[in-house]
């Protein structure tokens, strides 16, 4: 039994240290430069990390959103990217480029609803926090909770389980999901909310929201995915764009594309893209998209079908680019690059996954790797690798 010192982050959150006989110690709600002692279960902390700060926000501790909200912003990065290169076995810690907001810059949250609380449910947990305001939320979007929790006291909705507040940096609308039938007197009330669907319909407003990505519009629906940082998800395009232009990329296949947030961006910098996304409102959303891009002169197409049954073989691209859910995209890559590409830009919310899934690929090298802060104050980050092709492949 002895006092260790925590040095790493896990993917998961946890903090983690050697002890001296060499175990590995890992602690719930442990960071780097804590020291616990070993000598119950779980390990007590004796000193905390001089990295850590006081909460700047009142529910973090228990609503399981901003987690590592405990740490500096400096210390947090650091912490972070060392979890990126371990996962990726580099031996640079990459950039981490902050979020240009610090606070405020969530553009969607998702609340659960219980009869007129609405609130977070941590990790694991059916419990309901009933946050008051969520200080990581943009301005419109704390406006539109306030209402809600108002609109909420008034009306005494039945039938709705939880809502995502969207914005789209101008407007905002609320996404409900039903819990079980929804009586009229609620369906008509939830139109005081003004852009409102319920279950991905319409029921006030034009809960279709129109996001500017590097000056390109992009209409999302209320259930396609969006990067909830927008204006670092501007840099983090602007990132994947240039590292594409500078390797001479003339022509690029978009994996997991989404409404559009990379393609329609790679195809105004002149670059024809194949965009895959699946089937669903995303893959609607992408359809749209790409026929209003090319409405404007762009080169694009796309693809609504799942990545695993994509057959790539007669779609002409150089570069592919992919941005896959966390859980990766295990045996994609094998495939995808009996095209030979050159370039493979890999976009990814879960280092472990994109690090192993490139794994799978040993002919390409890993010649550059970024993070990205998205989701301030808490465990997550975005990597962003960029490999080329060996000029001789590994044997
Ligand atoms: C992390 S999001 C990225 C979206 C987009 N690239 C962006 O930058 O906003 C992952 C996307 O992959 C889609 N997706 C998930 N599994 C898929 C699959 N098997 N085939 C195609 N698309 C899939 C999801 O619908 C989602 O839009």
């Amino acid at each position: 039994m002895s006092d260790v010192t925590l040095q790493w982050l896990l993917p998961d959150g946890r903090g983690v240290g050697r002890a001296p006989d060499g175990a590995t110690v890992r602690v719930d709600g442990g960071v780097p430069g804590d020291v616990v002692c070993t000598d119950q279960d779980p390990p007590r902390l004796v000193r905390p990390s001089p990295d850590r700060r006081t909460p700047p926000c009142p529910w973090s501790k228990r609503c399981g959103g901003c987690d590592l909200d405990v740490l500096t912003p400096g210390s947090r990065h650091r912490a972070l990217a060392a979890t990126v290169a371990h996962a990726f076995r580099h031996p640079h810690t990459p950039t981490v480029v902050p979020s240009p907001r610090a606070e405020g810059h969530r553009a969607r949250i998702k609340l659960a609803i219980e009869g007129t609380a609405v609130g977070y449910r941590p990790r694991r947990s059916h419990a309901l926090v009933a946050v008051q305001r969520c200080r990581i939320a943009r301005p419109e979007v704390q406006d539109a909770h306030q209402r809600l929790i108002d609109w909420l006291q008034r009306v005494h909705p039945r039938g709705l389980g939880a809502v995502e507040i969207r914005s789209d940096g101008t407007r905002v609308a609320y996404a409900f999901t039903s819990s079980g039938s929804v009586p009229r007197a609620t369906r008509e009330a939830l139109a005081q909310l003004e852009v409102v669907a319920l279950d991905g319909r319409r029921i006030a407003g034009d809960p279709v929201l129109e996001l500017r990505i590097e000056d390109q519009p992009l209409r999302v629906r209320p259930r396609s995915f969006y990067q909830v940082n927008l204006e670092l998800n501007t840099l983090l395009v602007a990132h994947v764009r240039q590292a594409l232009v500078d390797r001479g990329a003339e022509a690029v296949l978009d994996l997991y594309a989404g409404i559009g947030n990379l393609s329609v961006p790679l195809a105004a910098a002149g670059l024809p893209v194949v965009a895959v996304e699946a089937p669903g409102p995303g893959g609607e959303d992408l359809r749209d998209n790409a026929a209003a891009a090319r409405a404007r002169g762009l080169s694009i197409e796309a693809i609504t079908q799942r990545v695993e049954r994509l057959d790539p073989s007669r779609i002409p691209f150089d570069a592919v680019v992919l941005d896959p859910p966390r859980a990766g995209a295990r045996g994609v890559l094998p495939r995808i690059t009996r095209n030979r590409p050159r370039i493979v830009a890999y976009i990814s919310c879960h280092a472990p996954s994109a690090a192993r899934d490139l794994r799978e690929i040993p002919d390409y090298e890993l010649v550059s790797l970024t993070t990205f802060d998205l989701f301030v104050d808490t465990r997550h980050l975005e990597a962003v690798a960029i490999l080329e092709r060996r000029s001789r492949p590994r044997r």
